[in-house]
């Protein structure tokens, strides 16, 4: 699986942020940047991920080579793909180049809000963090993790967070193809009301849908 880095503006558009709450954490966050830029605007920043057991020359290896690899997918995919967001492959490549500089940096100066670990567990307390994201895993790897898989995973978001989950984007990577079991995974949450809300924000096409899962 590839270790990703978006940015702050692909973050506030996929997830439609409009300001932060005074805690949040990015869920499965790669080399994404932002922490760092939730973390500089006074937030309470923390992102977790298996990645960041990688030693420090690896991590940085395997954040610089997932650049190529995701454009190489989107050329296998091409139809799959719309611009109007990016408006080009180039401003998206430099949206991604100067995220991956920026959590790079920012892992070295403040290890503290990178942690190792991985989904469905998580070693943050209940209701740590007001608001929780995930970007580019539970649905993306559908054909990696299965139902089951992925239910445990959303119930541990819920677990740590104290309002609100929000989940990018809502199919498989390359083509796009819908998660036939997402209504019945959604049926079976507890303790919660979830809606599919639109976004601000597409890439592949069809995906400018996000879940939102809040406690009730
Ligand atoms: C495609 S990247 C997305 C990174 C970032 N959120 C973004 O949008 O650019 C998927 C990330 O999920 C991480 N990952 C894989 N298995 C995971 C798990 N079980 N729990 C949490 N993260 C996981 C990978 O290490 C990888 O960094």
């Amino acid at each position: 699986m590839l270790v990703t880095s978006r940015s702050y503006a692909e973050y506030e558009a996929m997830f439609d942020l409009k300001e932060l709450p005074d805690s949040v954490l990015d869920s499965c966050a790669g080399g994404a940047s932002f922490t760092a830029e939730a973390a500089a605007r006074g937030v309470d920043a923390i992102a977790v991920d298996p990645a960041y057991e990688l030693e420090p020359a690896e991590l940085v290896d395997t954040v610089r080579r997932s650049l190529p690899a995701t454009s190489g997918i989107v050329d296998e995919h091409q139809g799959s793909f719309v611009w109007h967001w990016y408006g080009s492959p180039q401003r998206k490549d430099e949206y991604r180049i100067e995220a991956a500089d920026r959590f790079l940096q920012d892992i070295e100066i403040a290890p503290e809000r990178y942690i190792a670990a991985g989904l469905p567990e998580l070693p943050f307390g209940d209701r740590r963090f007001e608001l929780v994201l995930c970007s580019h895993l539970l649905f993306t790897w559908a054909d990696k993790y299965d139902q089951e898989w992925h239910a445990a995973a959303l119930r541990e978001l819920i677990r740590v967070s104290n309002h609100e989950v929000r989940v990018f984007p809502l199919v498989m990577q390359g083509a796009g193809d819908p998660i036939p079991w997402l209504p019945e995974l959604l049926e079976s949450l507890e303790g919660v009301t979830s809606e599919i809300r639109k976004v601000p924000y597409e890439f592949q096409a069809g995906a400018n849908e996000m879940l939102v899962v809040t406690r009730t």
